[in-house]
Formats: structure tokens, C-alpha cells, sequence
């Protein structure tokens, strides 16, 4: 069941469009990421489905009803912002509790529900503690039981692990996905991770310059994106000029690369030809397998693979991440022309190319 429909949202500020034109239903129970570089818009869409801030034009709607005018109070949200903006002079439990002692609940409710909370974000035997004695792991979690506390029916958080280290963050990421599935609140999350987009959410929006360019589930935006800059925010860095060759293969740098091509492009007379570091492969001098020559313009070590960058005909470029035993298998080295190819079946066919 749809529980919050953004309907066509435009927000300026000045000349700049923060937010341009957003369509997006979000179902009751689902967890979504809005996902995009920093300055796209994801902070201004999340405030004005919070209540936060108004759009300029479009609607928001709640279980059916107009809500862009309430302010946040009346619009049962949960916030959790990117700095966790705890009050520093309130304990652990004086903070989760907030939200409902200015709703006037009762003590017994509100230290029921605060022992529920720690329990659930595991800040039990913390309740005395002031934010400054917590790690900025512990402070998140307070920020994230605030927020649950009212009982929400959506929780917004707003890059909440950017101020973490890397570990952390992909535990934490992992612990507010349990909690939220516990509760079954609807949750907005915006990140600039792709990782942790991937990893976290039932469907993810990709955002750019104030649009949302695609929404899909996270297998389908990495497998399938619908555009460049979809393809490369999941990492497919390659994108080179070919050609269809019927249904089930394409001209790509002066070689044949078996891959289906969808039925829309099969026409075409350039398409882009999209390839993910990973999936290409480099030969060692003589033992060429069918596929392009490259030069290997740099090689930088990156642990469990080598990042090479292959100057290819054409004057393109081409990324290939060799796992690390493979290249010293290979035995060649910046300066040294090799062969390459593409795993079959894996590049992602796009409109385009030479124009
Ligand atoms: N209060 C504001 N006043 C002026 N410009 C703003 C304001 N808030 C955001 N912007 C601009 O709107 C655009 C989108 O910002 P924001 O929503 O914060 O992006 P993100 O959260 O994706 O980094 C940016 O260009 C930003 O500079
Ligand atoms: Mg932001």
C-alpha cells in the first residue's frame, strides 16, 4: 500500500533548483534510499517530506491526504540528521525520551519505552550517560532511538553514518535495517554511498542535479541502469563507442563482444557500450585471446586487485581491475601493449555513442 506519494516537487533556492520535479510513491513498510554526489538534492527532499521545508510546487501526500502545509509535529516523522545534534546536557535516557515528555506522556510510558529502545539499539546500563562519554557509534544510536520513540510511521535519516569510520558504519547499516524491520516503519535514508545503498535498502533512488533519475531495486540498478550516470555511480567506469551486430553481439574497438543487445538498440547505428572494471580481462603478450590491444598507461596497486588503466584506440581510456594473483601471473608492466576482452554478457547496452 502507497503510504507517501511525492507528486511532481520542485524546490529553488534563487537560481538553483535543489529539487526538480520528483515523482516518488513509497510503500507502507519500505525502505528507501535516496542516492546521489553531495549538492544533488537529497538533504531538501528528505526535509520537505519531514515537513522541514515547502516546496515551491507539487504535492506530498500521507495515506491519501494532502500534507505539504503541516509542520513536522503533526506529520509523525522521526528525524535523524547527519550531525546526530543530541542535547549535550541530557542523559542517554532524557534524550530517547524528548519526543514524548514535550507530548506530555506519562513518566511510566515514557520509561517504558526508553528501556524498550535501549534494548533495541543496545544502549542498555547507558541510560545515565551524557552524549560527550559515548562514541560517535553509541551517539548514533541514541539519535536513532529518538527518533523511534514518538512511534513514528517514517523515519527519515539523513546520511546518518557519514561521521563514522568505515567499520562501523557497515555494522551500524546493518543494525538500523533490523531495528526498522522489527518496527516496520517506512524509512527514507539518503546516502552518497553506493555501498551502502546496495546493501541497505528494498529499492534505491538514484538522484542528480535535483531529479531522480531511476528507481529500482539495488540488483536492478547495478545490473540494469537505465542511464550513464546510473552506470557509473554503481561503478561501471567504462563507457565506449560501438556498434550492434544483430541481436546477440556488438562492435566495440575494432572487435566482436558477445553480449545481447535489447531490442531497442538493435537498430542503431552507435550505441555506448558500458563495462565494469572488473569484467575486463588482460592477456599476456602471445597467448592473445581474440579482443582489443590497449597500452597500460598506469597501474596503481589497490590490495585485493591492481587498477590499470589501458590506453585504447581511438584515444579512449579503459579501466581493468585485475585481481592481484592474476597480474603477477601476467608478468607485464606499465608501457607494455597487451591484449583485452569483456567477460561475455556483461556490459550494460545504452543509447549513445558517437552522436
Ligand atoms: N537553504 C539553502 N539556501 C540556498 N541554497 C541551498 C539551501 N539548501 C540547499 N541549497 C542548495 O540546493 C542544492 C541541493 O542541496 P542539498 O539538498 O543539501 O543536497 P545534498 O543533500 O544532496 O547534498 C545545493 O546546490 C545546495 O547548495
Ligand atoms: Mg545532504
Amino acid at each position: 500500500m502507497t503510504q507517501v506519494r511525492l507528486r511532481n516537487i520542485t524546490k529553488r533556492f534563487g537560481a538553483t533548483v535543489a529539487v526538480a520535479d520528483v515523482t516518488l510513491d513509497i510503500a507502507s513498510g519500505e525502505f528507501i534510499c535516496l542516492l546521489g554526489a553531495s549538492g544533488c538534492g537529497k538533504t531538501t527532499l528528505l526535509r520537505i517530506l519531514g515537513g522541514f521545508a515547502r516546496p515551491d510546487s507539487g504535492e506530498v501526500l500521507a495515506n491519501g491526504k494532502r500534507v505539504d502545509t503541516l509542520p513536522p509535529n503533526q506529520r509523525e516523522v522521526g528525524f535523524v540528521f547527519q550531525s546526530y545534534a543530541l542535547f549535550p546536557t541530557k542523559t542517554v535516557a532524557e534524550n530517547i525520551g524528548f519526543g514524548l515528555a514535550i507530548r506530555r506522556r506519562s513518566k511510566d510510558e515514557i520509561a517504558r519505552r526508553v528501556a524498550e529502545l535501549c534494548d533495541l539499539t543496545r544502549l542498555r546500563g547507558m541510560e545515565g550517560r551524557y552524549p560527550h562519554e559515548l562514541s560517535g557509534g553509541q551517539q548514533q544510536r541514541v539519535a536513532l532511538a529518538r527518533a523511534l520513540a514518538p512511534e513514528p510511521s517514517i523515519l527519515l535519516l539523513d546520511e546518518p553514518l557519514s561521521a563514522l569510520d568505515a567499520k562501523i558504519r557497515a555494522h551500524l547499516r546493518t543494525e538500523i535495517r533490523g531495528i526498522v524491520d522489527r518496527l516496520k516503519v517506512t524509512t527514507v535514508y539518503v546516502t552518497h554511498d553506493q555501498e551502502e545503498a546496495l546493501a541497505i535498502a528494498d529499492r534505491v533512488a538514484v538522484m542528480d542535479a535535483g531529479r531522480i533519475l531511476q528507481v529500482d531495486s539495488p540488483m536492478n540498478v547495478y545490473l540494469h541502469p537505465a542511464q550513464r550516470f546510473v552506470a557509473d555511480f554503481v561503478g561501471i567506469n567504462n563507457a565506449l563507442p560501438g556498434r550492434p551486430l544483430g541481436a546477440a553481439s556488438v562492435e566495440v574497438n575494432g572487435f566482436a563482444l558477445d553480449t545481447t543487445v535489447p531490442e531497442p538498440l538493435r537498430g542503431a547505428t552507435s550505441i555506448l557500450v558500458c563495462i565494469r572494471p572488473e569484467h575486463v580481462i588482460l592477456a599476456a603478450p602471445g597467448a592473445a585471446p581474440p579482443g582489443g590491444t590497449g597500452t597500460l598507461a598506469a597501474v596503481t596497486f589497490a590490495g585485493a586487485t591492481v587498477r590499470v588503466r589501458l590506453a585504447v584506440p581511438g584515444g579512449h581510456e579503459l579501466l581493468a581491475d585485475v585481481p592481484t594473483h592474476e597480474w603477477q601471473a601476467l608478468g607485464i608492466a606499465q608501457g607494455d601493449t597487451v591484449n583485452w576482452r569483456v567477460r561475455p554478457g556483461t556490459p550494460v547496452l545504452l543509447p549513445g555513442g558517437n552522436g
